[in-house]
């Protein structure tokens, strides 16, 4: 039975105390019991679930008299913008907990660090457009995640590191554009995993999720549809049904660059003009075949230095066969005055090796005579 305000299941504990103790305890422990246990203002509380309904109510906080053995409790259909960090505080027997369809923002980082036995967590239909690293570090036995219609456009790395346990996970109507694979590699229990209706793009950027969502299918996984929308030929198509060979030009993208991280700056190759489909080997030229020198951002960069290698190349032929003009010319003209200065020489000689000659014959003669 519904109850409300502080009767119920939390008159039966003090009843128990009351048999149990003098009167002096009893009354203490029923302020005690009064003010931890009683069922906050206008919620609805089962005691057999010990279930916390404040759904629907406008509220703008969150009461801050939940019970603390409370199990399953229902927040949804509020006017909720922040939480404060404290707010679920020493809430550790929560099982449930639901904040959908309310306006909320920032989660600050540590709100659920007390949720050790948290098991389902909804935030569906809010506002929220960033998580914190570490806000899930602590909820270690979550089942099911529902994150779906919320303004989230990235994860960080890391988020669901911790998430060994969880079945479930939406991120349906987002505004995700790609998404890592090592972000869901630790989610290894995971068997449903959502991510319809976000602006998909499917470029090389998401090449190695969808290596990772092609293993997560084979061991029994399910996904929903992933539709692209970027670049523009692909749009519409299931992410699932794209061949992996297309996505073969990302590999040459990374050689190409030298590194494993493909453009991060968010200017993907395919961009403008996506892999294959319409032409898989349209042009012949070395260039375009790596498709992504396509890149608005990279090609004038290689074309000018393409163009400044010509230069210094042609600057550089010039310098050499002019250098080797004028040594074939100083060669000419050297080698035609050595001649000139042989022949000259050798007039010369002549005389002088006869004369000589006279002087050896005369010595010889004599030193012979
Ligand atoms: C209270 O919880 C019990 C156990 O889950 C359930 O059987 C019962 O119907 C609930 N009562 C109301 C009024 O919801
Ligand atoms: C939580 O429990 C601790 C110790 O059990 C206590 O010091 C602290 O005030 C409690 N916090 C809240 C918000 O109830
Ligand atoms: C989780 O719940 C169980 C029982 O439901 C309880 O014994 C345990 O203390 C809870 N864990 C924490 C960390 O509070
Ligand atoms: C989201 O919540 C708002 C109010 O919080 C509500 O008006 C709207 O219908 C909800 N949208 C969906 C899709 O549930
Ligand atoms: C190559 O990768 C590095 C990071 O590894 C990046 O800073 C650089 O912009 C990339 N260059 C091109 C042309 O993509």
């Amino acid at each position: 039975m519904p109850v409300t305000r502080g009767t119920g299941w939390w008159k039966s504990r003090y009843l128990l105390h009351w048999r149990e103790g003098s009167f002096l305890t009893c009354w203490l422990s029923l302020c005690a019991a009064e003010t931890l246990l009683t069922c906050p203002s206008s919620c609805t509380c089962n005691s057999s679930s010990l279930e916390v309904d404040c759904s629907g109510l406008g509220l703008t906080i969150i009461p801050s008299d939940i019970p603390l053995d409370t199990q399953t409790l229902l927040l949804l259909n509020n006017k909720l913008t922040t939480l404060t960090g404290s707010v679920f505080a020493n809430l550790s027997a929560l099982h449930y907990l639901d904040l959908s369809h309310n306006f909320l923002d920032l989660l600050p980082q540590d709100v659920f660090r007390d949720l050790a036995n948290l098991t389902d967590l909804h935030l569906r239909n809010n506002s929220i457009r960033a998580l914190e690293k570490s806000l899930l570090q602590r909820t270690v036995l979550l089942r099911r995640l529902d994150l779906s219609i919320n303004g989230l456009s990235q994860l960080p790395a890391g988020v669901f590191d911790d998430l060994t346990a969880l079945h479930l996970l939406s991120l349906r109507s987002n505004r995700l554009q790609n998404l890592d694979r090592e972000t869901f590699e630790p989610l290894v229990r995971l068997q449903k995993l959502q991510l319809g209706d976000n602006p998909w793009e499917c470029d090389c950027n998401l090449r190695d999720f969808k290596h990772w969502m092609e293993w997560f299918s084979y061991r029994g996984g399910k996904i929903d549809g992933l539709e692209c929308t970027l670049p523009k030929e692909l749009r519409g198509k299931d992410m699932r049904m794209v061949p992996m060979e297309m996505f073969n030009y990302c590999s040459q993208v990374e050689d190409e660059n030298g590194s494993s991280s493909v453009d991060q700056t968010g200017t993907p190759c395919a961009k403008d003009r996506p892999p294959l489909l319409s032409e898989p080997k349209a042009e012949p030229e070395p260039e375009s075949s790596t498709e992504c020198s396509q890149k608005q951002r990279y090609r004038p960069v290689s074309v000018r230095r393409a163009i400044g290698t010509v230069i210094i190349a042609g600057v550089v032929c010039g310098i050499v066969c002019i250098m080797m003009v004028v040594a074939a010319a100083y060669g000419c003209i050297y080698a035609s005055l050595m001649a000139k200065y042989h022949r000259e020489l050798k007039r010369r000689q002549p005389l002088m090796g006869d004369t000589e000659g006279e002087h050896e014959e005369q010595k010889q003669i004599s030193s012979v005579a």
